[in-house]
């Protein structure tokens, strides 16, 4: 007998994928190559997130919120959160010894650990931080690249386009803590069971919906934006005769924006200041990981005139302008960008 035999007991899981299980049967379709390496690596980045959704969680009641008094590497004010998540997530990526480069929005410069780690880590332990105290979620970006060939670790191993990230994810921290992650062979979605401790696929071979009337942006900033921006934008509000006009959803967290386009499709942009040409989100930690995992997903990840995952950052915290998410939303912007070539 089992436990589907069993009256009330159809819907009873006994034989779930936890992350873990998961990656040892994605390594076990490259068995020639894989060392158990990048499980290790896996295991030690499932462990800081675990240990920072703890302590968002807890926040409130241990005075774990506020301002930590200082600002990081890109000028932005540290909350306590920041300071104790890059904390967490730079001991427990030392601590896997399969990191070789380690680069962190909260650090200036790379880290470089001793021993013979294999891989690069780039990481924004806590994306949306201003979010923090009001309690709206909020998560933990990472991408990977593996050290090149001979290199002892230096800041060129994480100068590369972001097309040669062998893996990238986010874990969002709200009502539960959900991993989305790829390996350059999909899209997975894992929901944390605190009971169990881990991390379980709730999410397989996530695709995003082709097209989806939402859009995500700050629209406070249209002042700064280019002219294809804003006719893009406005085209969206004030749409043709018989036309409806699309729904605006933004959290002001980059994670919990891109989970809710990658679930629900449509849109999320922080487009680029167009005197300066810069954006606000950083390339590598944060666009680049966003548009691997937006591609793998079947959607589109663009400047509006440059694919992301093209791009090649020439200093570590270098910013870009984005529009990511549904394939026929981002095809919208691409069209007006060229319309607008050589104007
Ligand atoms: P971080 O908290 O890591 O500095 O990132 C904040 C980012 C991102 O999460 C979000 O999309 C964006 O900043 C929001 O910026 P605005 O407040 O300017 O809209
Ligand atoms: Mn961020
Ligand atoms: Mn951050």
């Amino acid at each position: 007998m089992t436990a589907a035999d069993i009256d009330g007991l159809e819907n009873i899981q006994t034989d779930i994928v936890t992350l873990t299980r998961f990656i040892l049967t994605e390594q076990g379709r490259y068995a020639t190559q894989a060392t158990g390496d990048f499980t290790l690596l896996l295991n030690s980045l499932q462990f800081a997130f675990k240990f920072i959704a703890h302590n968002i969680r807890r926040a409130t009641l241990v005075n774990l919120i506020g301002l930590a008094g200082a600002s990081n590497a890109t000028g932005d004010d540290q909350k306590k959160l920041d300071v104790i998540g890059d904390e967490i997530f730079i001991n427990a990526m030392k601590a896997s010894g399969k990191v070789k480069v380690l680069v962190s929005e909260e650090q200036e410069e790379i880290i470089v650990f001793e021993g013979d780690g294999k891989y690069c880590v780039v990481c924004d332990p806590i994306d949306g931080s201003s979010n923090l105290d009001a309690g709206v979620s909020v998560g933990t970006i990472f991408g990977v690249y593996k050290l090149q060939p001979g290199s002892t670790g230096t800041v060129e191993d994480v100068l590369r386009p972001g097309k040669e990230m062998v893996a990238a994810g986010y874990t969002m921290y709200g009502a539960s803590a959900n991993l989305v992650l790829t390996t350059g062979n999909g899209v997975n979605g894992f929901t944390l069971d605190t009971a169990l401790g881990e991390f379980i696929l709730t999410h397989p071979n996530m695709k995003i919906p082709k097209s989806r009337s939402i859009y995500s942006v700050n629209e406070g900033n249209m002042c700064y934006w280019d002219a294809p921006t804003r006719e893009y934008f406005e085209s969206l509000k004030f749409p043709k005769e018989g036309g409806k006009p699309y729904s605006a959803r933004y959290i002001g967290s980059m994670v919990a924006d891109m989970h809710r386009t990658i679930l629900y499709g449509g849109i999320f942009s922080y487009p680029a200041d167009s005197k300066s040409k810069n954006g606000k989100l950083r390339l590598l930690y944060e666009c680049f990981p966003m548009a691997m995992l937006i591609e793998q997903a079947g959607g589109l990840a663009t400047t509006g005139t440059e694919r992301i995952l093209d791009m090649v950052p020439s200093k570590i915290h270098d910013r870009s302008g984005i529009f990511l998410g549904s394939e026929l939303e981002v095809q919208k912007v691409l069209d007006i960008y060229k319309k607008h070539e050589g104007k």
